[in-house]
């Protein structure tokens, strides 16, 4: 395997503490087999094996060398591509399409990256992987590593994740450790424990993650006929889908597969957006910060693939913007209301394109492809504290309470209107 640091240049042919030595971020370097746009087209009616995986589908890029031995998947992806006026209206991008990640097995597009990283851990020898996660990567990595039967430590913010993904996690069988501190905290114990313990890292800092999560843009473009829109909106926590979508973008266009390449705008919560500080401010280096969003999911202040994401925005000539709670919570209620539901952290990108719209960075006539990250079950207190008012600081503009009646039919009608 061949891997190339983002911040030096080196190449480095091991995964040793998942980093440089110059603590860069790594990327893998592929030598693609030869393949075409027919051969992902061709396994789509296949009923059974990985290649029915929305992942695998593209496994001559993503990982062309394991053998389908080590291959740990549901299957993953596959995940489909909606319309709804009320989303396009509230947006004012008349052409946008929802792509739902929350759809993948365990509800977030994490298992597109874990089912990659995964693998490859099966294929090194790894026994005990671990991860530092906001909820979806845990419970993703628990579900994967039952199914492998490797032991999974997770470590998580203390009182910081929802119960849905918690719950997950427990179910699954991980060892699950409560950090008395942020993400950033325990990211950082997870490199520790990588280098002291020998824990195999299954964060996005884990270079095959990235590799996996470059199947959203493949089955995005795939699902429309390999014809690119002109923009894709993706919230932005950690950095690894930003970084995913441009080295998937770029590793099209260099085997002549795609000619046209969508802007990424990468979204970020405007009370964790180190991102969007580093590139309104033209910072050579990201500047940590301490996070605070009721989007759970991307309370991250110091996002490790901040390198790779940058690449990403200057060779798609995208953009970061942020949004506030109360932007992403009203776009989640309209993304809700719709019928197709998301959480919070998701109405990141659907907040973010309508911002982009109302100044004009998005043209009229643009198509907008805006990823869902994550399921609505993910996190069910949020939206009933938005529904019924309680959330501090934030007035609702689509609350839709429920109502205390009386248990007879004539109450009801009046409640009813
Ligand atoms: N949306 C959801 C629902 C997420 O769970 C995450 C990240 C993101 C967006 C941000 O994606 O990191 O690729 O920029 N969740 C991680 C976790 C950090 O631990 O589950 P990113």
């Amino acid at each position: 395997m061949k891997y190339r640091c983002v911040r030096c240049g080196r190449s480095v042919y091991a995964l040793n503490g998942f980093t440089c030595g110059c603590g860069g971020t790594l990327e893998v370097v592929h030598e693609f087999p030869e393949t075409s746009l027919e051969v992902f087209e061709s396994r789509l009616s296949l009923l059974e094996g990985p290649f029915r995986s929305g992942v695998w589908r593209y496994k001559e890029l993503i990982h062309p060398r394991i053998g389908a031995d080590c291959i740990v998947t549901r299957p993953e992806g596959n995940t489909n591509l909606y319309r709804r006026g009320g989303v396009s209206m509230y947006t004012g991008v008349e052409r946008l399409q929802l792509k739902h990640e929350g759809e993948n097995p365990t509800g977030s597009f994490k298992d597109r990256g874990m089912t990659v990283a995964v693998s490859e851990a099966v294929r090194s020898g790894a026994s005990v992987v671990a991860c530092a996660s906001t909820g979806n990567t845990s419970a993703s990595m628990a579900a994967y590593a039952a199914q492998a039967g490797l032991k999974a430590v997770v470590f998580i913010p203390e009182g910081e994740i929802t119960y849905g993904k918690l719950a997950q996690a427990l179910a699954y069988g991980a060892h699950v450790i409560q950090v008395k501190g942020s993400f950033d905290d325990a990211m950082r114990i997870v490199k520790e424990s990588s280098m002291e313990l020998g824990f195999y890292v299954l964060n996005s800092l884990n270079p095959w993650r990235v590799e996996g999560q470059k199947s959203i843009v493949f089955e995005i473009l795939q699902q429309r006929g390999w014809e690119p829109p002109d923009w894709i909106a993706v919230p932005a926590g950690n950095l690894g889908n930003t970084a995913a979508f441009g080295k998937a973008l770029r590793e099209l266009k260099q085997l002549g597969l795609i000619e046209k390449t969508p802007r990424i705008a990468s979204i970020q919560a405007e009370g964790a957006n180190p991102f969007y500080r580093l590139w309104r401010g033209k910072l050579n280096h990201l500047e940590a910060v301490k996070p605070e969003t009721v989007a759970s999911a991307i309370k991250i202040g110091n996002p490790v693939s901040w390198v790779k994401a940058l690449n990403t925005i200057r060779e798609t000539d995208g953009v970061v913007e942020c949004v506030s709670d109360a932007e992403i919570m009203d776009a989640k209620a309209v993304v809700d209301a719709s019928g197709v539901g998301c959480e919070p952290a998701s109405a990141a990108s659907v907040a973010g394109a309508k911002k982009l719209r109302e100044a004009a960075v998005i043209g009229q006539d643009e198509e907008v492809v805006c990823v869902l990250t994550g399921h609505l079950l993910k996190d069910p207190d949020t939206t009933v504290r938005y529904h019924t008012g309680a959330m501090e600081d934030l007035r609702p503009s689509f609350a839709n309470p429920p109502k205390v009646v009386d248990a007879d039919l004539r109450s009801i009608e009046e409640a009813l209107g």
